[in-house]
């Protein structure tokens, strides 16, 4: 029965939870719109240009989230009527996409901060170790944003997430957020235990990796998908 199928693999599943991570650690974040754009990108059917809209669908719902404790000043504006009070964002915010794959999150987050720096790091991960290899870094030596938000769709080992962070924090950035859209339970742990202070956040933790380093049951390779090169 299909309904049966359905139901013994989301036992398999770790059950979304929140945790408050104002001071870093693991935000699953538990919305319906969220589950069922993850479920099309999930979906070995679903095509690239449906996989590319998925993705940035699931990174706006995600950076609104994520972005819940930025900090802003009073303002005063002048509406068409009146002079009232309004509010403007305090902080420099970097967003720091990981190449590839996490250029299909630039764009709609983009829009939902359009004065945020953008700041892209290139790794990949060797098929032989899963070590992330650095291939692209402009991050300038000096002057680090507020908050940097690392925007990478999987988090698998952790590896390429951590290098990510551990290049922010030479940077001298002082609050690091990682928005993922899937992740491991050993990707996320491996992350949190040694950038305690990062504030990570995922739609979901899939239970496994196989042998090749992939999430299980996962989606397969978003940078391949996003960029129809599978
Ligand atoms: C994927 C993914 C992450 C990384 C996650 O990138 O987009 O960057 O692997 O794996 P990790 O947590 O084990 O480091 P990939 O190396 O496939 O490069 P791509 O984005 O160019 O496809």
């Amino acid at each position: 029965m299909p309904g049966t199928t359905v139901e013994k693999k989301k036992d398999r599943l770790a059950s979304p939870s929140s945790i408050s991570n104002q001071l870093g650690g693991v935000t699953v974040i538990n919305h319906p719109l969220i589950q069922v754009h993850l479920t099309k990108l999930r979906d070995k059917t679903t095509q690239p240009s449906l996989f590319r809209a998925s993705v940035k669908r699931l990174a706006t719902l995600m950076v609104y989230e994520a972005t819940k404790d930025l900090k802003v000043l009073d303002t005063v504006v002048e509406t068409p009527l009146t002079e009232t009070s309004g509010v403007a964002l305090s902080q420099r915010v970097g967003l720091v996409p990981i190449l590839r794959a996490g250029l299909g999150m630039i764009d709609p987050v983009l829009d939902l901060l359009p004065m945020a720096e953008v700041w892209h790091l290139g790794l990949y991960r060797d098929e032989e170790t899963a070590q992330p290899i650095r291939y692209y870094d402009k991050l300038p030596p000096q002057n680090p944003v507020d908050v940097a938000i690392i925007l990478d769709p999987m988090l698998a080992t952790g590896g390429s997430a951590m290098a990510a962070l551990m290049t922010l924090r030479e940077w001298g950035v002082k609050q690091a957020k990682v928005v993922s859209l899937i992740a491991s339970q050993e990707g996320v742990d491996a992350v949190a235990s040694q950038f305690p202070e990062a504030q990570i956040y995922v739609a979901q933790v899939d239970p496994t990796l196989n042998d090749r380093k992939f999430i299980v049951p996962g989606l397969g390779d978003a940078g391949d998908r996003i960029f129809n090169t599978v």
